[in-house]
């Protein structure tokens, strides 16, 4: 493929761009449980037309576009009265939760070399739920992690964390909720360790930061996590998950300036103009705020309100269903609309492409830790319309499937990786694993439940050298 000689018609492109959609996930039937967050049509509409409106504008420089800097300081004040946020509490908008993340981590890491030069190697204390942001922040800036196991419910274990705790420690986190679990860790107990210990703590509310207190106005049981509990310092809350704004839309909220100063970026070390960065990105479009600020105008308290009352009766039907069915097995009660579900009788990863097959995306988890392999559902307000016939199919399939052996490939695998090192796995044994995966060749496959039956079988180690080798094959 080159660039044509001659510009392509409108029309053209039009259909072009139609045929690359052809296989992508039908996100608007309703029936994928992830990856996109449905407002339906005419909040969609508000989103995309203010996303247009502002598209080419850039927050490289807030001075040359006030109208973004309006947007942000207007959307960082709804977050943070939202949240609890305290008198000088302060913040900053972003493209996601993972930016918002890496930004906190930054803050940490230079607020205690600020405030702490003794430290030279920092840490960080991760419950091994924490989502992988985390890890990725941690490999961009060099924190060392410092996991911490969870309770049989996933909740991070207090005790774990109190003992992990080194005069390296620069900043602990809990999630409100985890992604894989949906259930609250003990904030409230975590952060108070944080404070006695003089040590930042940060809540990474991505997900349910923007519903929670939603669900609370609604009469859930929700424990405390946002800057109510004295002890947390920063908190990340997206928008475009469940505040369902365009992507591209995060917040990362500080309890003062005196810690978020740490986040800003500033550089007159070369030749060209000044740079000062809020956020990790410099030019950047102004659709993603503009968007994110015309939706949550449109949907308002009472509009949030009614998706959330919907989407707690779907979740306590499906759950009960998942409950019900002699099958299968609730991972744990979440506290939020988004939960993991096993089975010990049939495998989850052909339960997944069956339900595929029927139009359902639902998404797999690989087995970490006590956490088994695992279906997640996120779900959604598009979804809710749709839970009575997610249950009656999910219970078909799994009659379809109930008798297709597995496990055999993992066990085997097992066994042969055990004692080896990622590190030492040859590009031959690379190759023959990927063609045992059947992902060796071009295009991606239907089928994903042998892939996932390997990938599951192998330690994390092998997984990310894998999937590190194969996107790099495929790119
Ligand atoms: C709890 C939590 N934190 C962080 C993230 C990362 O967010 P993003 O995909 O917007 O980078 C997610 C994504 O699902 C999440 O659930």
């Amino acid at each position: 493929m080159k660039l044509p000689l001659k510009g392509m018609s409108r029309a053209d492109i039009t259909d072009r761009l139609e045929t690359f959609k052809t296989d992508d996930l039908d996100w608007q039937s309703g029936k994928v449980f992830g990856y996109v967050f449905d407002p339906g049509r005419e909040a969609m509409e508000v989103g995309k037309q203010a996303y247009m409106k502002f598209l080419t504008e850039n927050a490289l420089d807030f001075t040359s576009f006030p109208s973004l800097y309006k947007f942000e300081r207007e959307l960082v004040d709804m977050g943070l009265a939202h949240l609890n946020g305290p008198k000088g509490s302060v913040g900053n908008f972003t493209s996601g939760g993972t930016e918002s993340i890496i930004l906190s981590v930054k803050a940490a890491r230079e607020y205690a070399a600020a405030h702490s030069p003794s430290i030279k190697n920092p840490e960080m204390i991760l419950p091994i739920t924490a989502h992988a942001a985390f890890h990725k922040a941690a490999k961009y800036l060099s924190v060392k992690v410092v996991p911490v196991a969870v309770d049989e419910n996933f909740r991070a274990d207090v005790k774990a964390v109190k003992e992990a705790i080194t005069d390296n420690t620069i900043l602990m986190v809990g999630s409100a909720p985890s992604y894989a679990h949906g259930v609250i860790d003990p904030i409230a107990a975590m952060a108070g360790i944080a404070r006695e210990n003089n040590i930042l703590f940060h809540t990474d509310a991505c997900v349910g930061g923007f519903m929670l207190p939603f669900f609370k106005t609604l009469g859930e049981e929700i424990p405390d996590f946002d800057f109510c509990v004295p002890g947390v310092t920063s908190i990340s809350m997206d928008l475009h998950k469940y505040a369902y704004t365009p992507k591209g839309a995060s917040l990362i909220l500080y309890r003062n300036k005196e810690i978020r100063k740490h986040q800003i970026f500033a550089c007159s070390h070369w030749t060209g103009y000044t740079i000062i960065n809020n956020a990790v990105m410099s030019s950047r479009s102004g659709g993603p705020m503009a968007a994110a600020y015309a939706v949550l105008n449109f949907i308002g308290e009472e509009g949030y309100l009614d998706i959330a009352r919907k989407k707690i009766a779907a979740t306590r039907k499906l759950v009960q269903g998942i409950r019900d069915h002699k099958d299968l097995i609730l991972m744990s009660e979440p506290d939020f609309c988004m939960f993991s579900f096993t089975s010990r009788t049939v495998s989850v990863f052909h339960l997944i492409d069956e339900m595929n097959d029927r139009g359902w995306y639902i998404q797999p988890a690989l087995s970490y830790a006590h956490s088994r392999h695992n279906i997640h559902l996120s779900i959604n307000f598009s979804n809710v319309q749709w839970v009575e016939a997610f249950l009656t199919d999910l219970a078909q399939s799994i009659e379809k499937i109930r008798e297709i052996a597995f496990g055999a490939t993992g066990d085997a695998l097992k066994k042969e990786f055990e004692n080896m090192d990622p590190v030492a796995l040859s590009d031959k044994e690379i190759a023959q694993l990927l063609e045992l995966a059947e992902i060796g060749g071009d295009g991606f496959p239907d089928k994903m439940a042998q892939i996932n039956e390997m990938l599951n079988a192998l330690p994390p180690g092998f997984r990310e050298r894998l999937l590190v080798e194969y996107t790099n094959n495929i790119f």
